[in-house]
């Protein structure tokens, strides 16, 4: 394998919060790829609050950016934490915007789900709902390994770098599994 990347895996963070957890994560995710795989980030920040009356007229420029960036790339990584038992409005709401573009761009797109939280289930019901969501989508996503960061206070230092070892092995898994993964599809899709 050459070191240029061959795979480019777009990341989003489902927490607009500036010391999130979870966008922490996604930057550790990013450090932690197999050979040939380069991970971007990119900002739901500037998202508007879906309307209907607005698509209509023309779906907003910071959607349609969105939406190219996610075409253009191989795979995706969602990494949100858990409000109320299940996605955060924010999150949700950029799935949404996406899914009514003309071209919306999580069909078949290969993509893993991990997230972090303060309590002990690290996002697992909010995974599970964000897994069927995605399904009505036609999105691949990965069953495992599936990475649930629980008491995420304990595993982040104050600067944001995740510091925990066994946090850090279980993100590497993934992401290997998400390059093989989308290797798979893309393979399948060629032949
Ligand atoms: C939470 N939090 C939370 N945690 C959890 O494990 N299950 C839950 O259902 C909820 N619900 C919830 C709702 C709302 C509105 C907020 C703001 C928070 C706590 C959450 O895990 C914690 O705030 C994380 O630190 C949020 O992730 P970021 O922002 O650090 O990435």
């Amino acid at each position: 394998m050459s070191d240029k990347a061959d795979l480019v895996i777009l990341g989003i963070s489902g927490s607009l919060r500036s010391g999130s957890y979870n966008s922490a994560a996604l930057r550790a995710a990013a450090g932690l790829v197999p050979a040939g795989v380069t991970v971007e980030i990119a900002d739901i920040s500037g998202i508007p609050l879906y309307n209907d009356d607005v698509k209509v007229a023309r779906i907003p420029d910071v959607v349609e950016t969105l939406r190219s960036r996610i075409e253009r790339a191989e795979a995706l990584l969602i990494v949100t934490p858990e409000y109320n038992y299940s996605i955060p409005g924010v999150l949700k709401n950029t799935i949404d915007w996406l899914s009514r573009t003309a071209k919306q761009p999580f069909n078949r797109k290969p993509a893993a789900i991990m997230g972090a939280s303060q309590g002990l289930l690290g996002t697992a019901r909010c995974q599970y709902h964000l897994r069927q969501v995605l399904m009505c989508l036609n999105t691949l996503v990965l069953n495992r390994p599936e990475v649930m960061i629980a008491s995420a206070q304990t595993k982040f230092d104050a600067a944001g770098q995740l510091t925990d070892q066994t946090t850090r092995e279980h993100i590497a898994k993934l992401m290997q599994a998400l390059a093989d993964w989308t290797r798979l599809i893309k393979a399948g899709s060629a032949a």
